[in-house]
């Protein structure tokens, strides 16, 4: 089985002709499915957005959602509107939703959104004000003082929703592919070639996601855990550990793509990515 992987399409940025050429590459893929790591466009396009996608591909399309995802609306309506997509236009999976998928007989795909959630870095003199505090409304509406445990209590919401699944799945599965949209790790966090700096990590890395899955490599030493994420526009590969690797995904305003193919085998997850190295 063959994936392929998309990441932060920011489809809100893209011009009629750029998104006319990304659905023309989807469907001209022979991937047996696709997977997009969040950034998808903006809150109230995304539906529209994902609904375009999933005709366009008509093949499986597994997704996480991004921070872009929720702006000009509120986390949880967002979530609710795509889960409930999702129940109607059978081909699209949003993973922070659902338990594991099969890929293959021993490969098995988990998937959560991520949140930069301020627990690497040096939050307090950071000179980083994204655009997430304005434009998302459960920022918005909040103190600025209150946004660090804001963003913390979302790192912890992500850790445990995805801590019971991945647990199940690496009892399943040989390989488990774990989708989400920030990278997990300061190592894993790619700017230019480089990883970030305490400036830039405490919005860029899930720093509680990271810890849960150095514990489960750690409890599942004969499983592997490969992580594909987004976030930062800028590709590279992260090795966290023997069973561990973090692949980050490149991607450019205005010109939305497949970043990547994941070759499924029957108890392997291989990759071909702009920018990383594979396996
Ligand atoms: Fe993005
Ligand atoms: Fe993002």
């Amino acid at each position: 089985m063959r994936v392929a992987w998309l990441t932060d399409l920011h489809l809100d940025h893209a011009t009629d002709s750029q998104r006319d050429a990304l659905y023309a590459e989807c469907q001209a893929s022979t991937a047996d499915g696709f997977l997009i790591t969040g950034d998808i466009a903006t809150g109230p396009l995304v539906c529209d957005c994902l609904r375009e996608l999933g005709d366009v591909c008509d093949r499986p399309l597994y997704f996480v959602l991004g921070n872009h995802d929720f702006y000009n609306s509120r986390i949880d309506r967002i979530r609710r509107e795509v889960s409930d997509l999702c129940g109607i236009q059978t081909n699209l999976h949003y993973l922070t939703d659902q338990f594991s998928t099969a890929l293959s007989e021993n490969v098995g795909l988990v998937g959560e959104d991520g949140w930069g959630d301020g627990t690497e870095g040096d939050y307090e003199n950071s000179s980083v004000r994204l655009s997430d505090f304005a434009l998302i409304e459960d920022f918005a509406e909040q103190n600025p003082e209150q946004w660090k445990n804001h963003l913390r209590a979302l790192g912890a919401e992500s850790e445990d929703r995805l801590r019971p699944k991945l647990q199940k799945a690496l009892e399943r599965f040989a390989t488990v592919v774990v989708a989400t949209h920030v990278p997990p790790y300061r190592e894993a966090c790619w700017y230019e070639g480089h990883t970030t700096d305490d400036n830039w990590a405490p919005f860029f890395v899930c720093g509680q996601m990271g810890n849960l899955l150095t514990e489960m490599a750690l409890e599942h030493p004969a499983r592997r855990i490969v992580v594909f994420c987004g976030h930062t526009h800028h590709p590279g590969t992260a090795s966290m550990a023997d069973n561990l690797t973090v692949v980050t995904g490149g991607a450019h305003y205005g010109a939305p793509g497949i970043t990547g193919i994941l070759e499924i085998g029957s108890a392997e997850c291989l990759w071909r990515v702009n920018g990383c190295q594979p396996l």
